[in-house]
């Protein structure tokens, strides 16, 4: 993992946390590479398009300030960990006028550098910075090892709910109800 991870370097000296730059780019890149490789994501040639993709994307929303980063390293530059902030374009609702809202993404804290406060260092950077500007809310999707991370600064659980499409059993539920529909209008 080039920078993100050198042996060599012990892993308790003390971590600061600072905002990432486009020059880190290529590390946030990694991270996430990392991140999908920890939840199961084995093909190197899905992540190299997705390395591509997200690169890009990530490129873009940076410049246009839709997209920020911190990165917690060590005092000799050793990267530890990261995560990003992307404010998530949303529908205005009675109860909020913002079209934004805060998402954070991207968490990966290196092997050697877990259950140290890394993660937890970059959630508490983007609560303040969601809070100092002004948004009321700050939402992600928990992966299993991240769960209690989330769970430890005050996060919990809502009840979003999905239908993946691309499912068989899903067309087979939905093709059964059309026939029923069709029996009924008959
Ligand atoms: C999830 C992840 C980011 C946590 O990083 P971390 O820097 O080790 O987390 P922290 O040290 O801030 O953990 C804070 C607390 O969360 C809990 N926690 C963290 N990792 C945990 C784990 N694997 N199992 C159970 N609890 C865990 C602990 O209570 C911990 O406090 P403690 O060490 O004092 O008990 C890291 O394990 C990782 O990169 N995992 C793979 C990628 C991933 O799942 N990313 C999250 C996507 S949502």
């Amino acid at each position: 993992m080039g920078r993100i991870r050198d042996k060599r370097l012990p892993s308790t000296e003390k971590l600061i946390v600072r905002p990432a730059t486009l020059r880190d780019l290529d590390i946030l890149v990694q991270q996430r590479r990392a991140m999908w490789m920890d939840l199961g994501v084995r093909d190197p040639a899905r992540h190299d398009t997705a390395d591509k993709t997200y690169r890009r994307w990530a490129q873009t929303r940076m410049r246009n300030h839709q997209l920020m980063g911190w990165l917690v390293e060590n005092r000799r530059g050793a990267i530890a960990g990261g995560g990003c902030l992307w404010l998530q374009p949303i529908q205005p609702n009675p109860k909020r006028t913002k079209t934004l809202q805060p998402y954070l993404l991207s968490m990966y804290t290196d092997p050697d550098f877990r259950r140290q406060g890394v993660a937890s260092m970059v959630v508490g950077k983007a609560i303040e910075w969601s809070r100092n500007h002004g948004y009321g809310r700050l939402m992600l999707h928990a992966s299993e090892m991240g769960r209690t991370v989330y769970k430890k600064s005050g996060f919990y659980r809502t009840w979003e709910m999905r239908l993946d499409l691309n499912d068989a059993s899903t067309t087979v539920r939905l093709g059964k109800r059309q026939s029923r529909d069709r029996i009924k209008h008959a």
